[in-house]
């Protein structure tokens, strides 16, 4: 079946782009006001673009009451934000964050979270965060109605003591982290348990097999 998106309502888009782009990384995101009233809230159109510098991506769709959501308010109006990742044992709270509560309620006191204070960035990160990088927008695209990508750069990436194998290599235990990933439907979460291993392959395999022909056919048994 062809879906002609532009022929498709705004929830029936979403449906696909959320099925079938899956698994999300979550990015559960501090924000201050020009106020500064924080702002906690998760976001799975989310993830890195480039290392050097090391650049990450946010997706922020209009609020269902048409306006921009409060967290796109805030970076727009300060340039700044931290994304803190999301361990398992963090998964219903960050969940909580994401109600639809009126603007006045504070989401961190909601959730009963811990800030710590950032080292370059207003915004302090979640204490129990895995890890947390502490962003400075480089752009900053409306791409619809309220709706907006945000191309940021990483300044500080705090990685809990705990989950560094080798500090001088930069070693991270992974599978510690625990991370959880957004899955499709309205309330599916992933870990990241079922993995395999696969190699990048090196062009020098298929010179030695004696070319791509040589190497297909040893591949695949013909
Ligand atoms: C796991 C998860 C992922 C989400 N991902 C997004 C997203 O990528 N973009 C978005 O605009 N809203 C996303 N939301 C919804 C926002 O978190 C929600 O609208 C939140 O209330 C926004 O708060 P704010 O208006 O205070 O910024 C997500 C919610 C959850 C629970």
């Amino acid at each position: 079946m062809i879906f002609d998106m532009r022929a498709l309502g705004a929830g029936d888009r979403y449906k696909i782009i959320g099925a079938c782009i899956t698994p999300r990384p979550i990015a559960w995101v501090t924000s201050q006001a020009a106020d500064g009233s924080l702002n906690l809230s998760p976001f799975s159109f989310f993830n890195a673009l480039g290392s050097d510098p090391p650049i990450i991506a946010l997706g922020l769709v209009a609020h269902t009451e048409k306006r921009l959501k409060d967290t796109a308010a805030n970076i727009r109006e300060t340039g700044e934000f931290v994304v803190n990742l999301v361990g398992e044992s963090s998964a219903e709270a960050m969940n909580l964050t994401s109600i639809d509560a009126p603007p006045e309620i504070d989401e961190i006191a909601l959730a009963d979270l811990l800030m710590v204070p950032s080292i370059a960035v207003a915004p302090p990160r979640v204490a129990e965060a895995p890890a947390s990088f502490e962003c400075v927008v480089r752009h900053y695209l409306e791409t619809g109605v309220n709706q907006v990508a945000i191309l940021a750069e990483v300044l500080h990436a705090h990685v809990g003591d705990e989950f560094l194998l080798d500090r001088e290599r930069i070693h991270i235990d992974v599978p510690a982290m625990k991370l959880v990933s957004r899955l499709h439907g309205a309330g599916w979460y992933g870990r990241q348990t079922d993995k395999f291993e696969m190699l990048r392959p090196a062009w020098s395999d298929v010179v030695a097999a004696g070319g791509a022909e040589a190497f297909a056919a040893q591949r695949t048994g013909a």
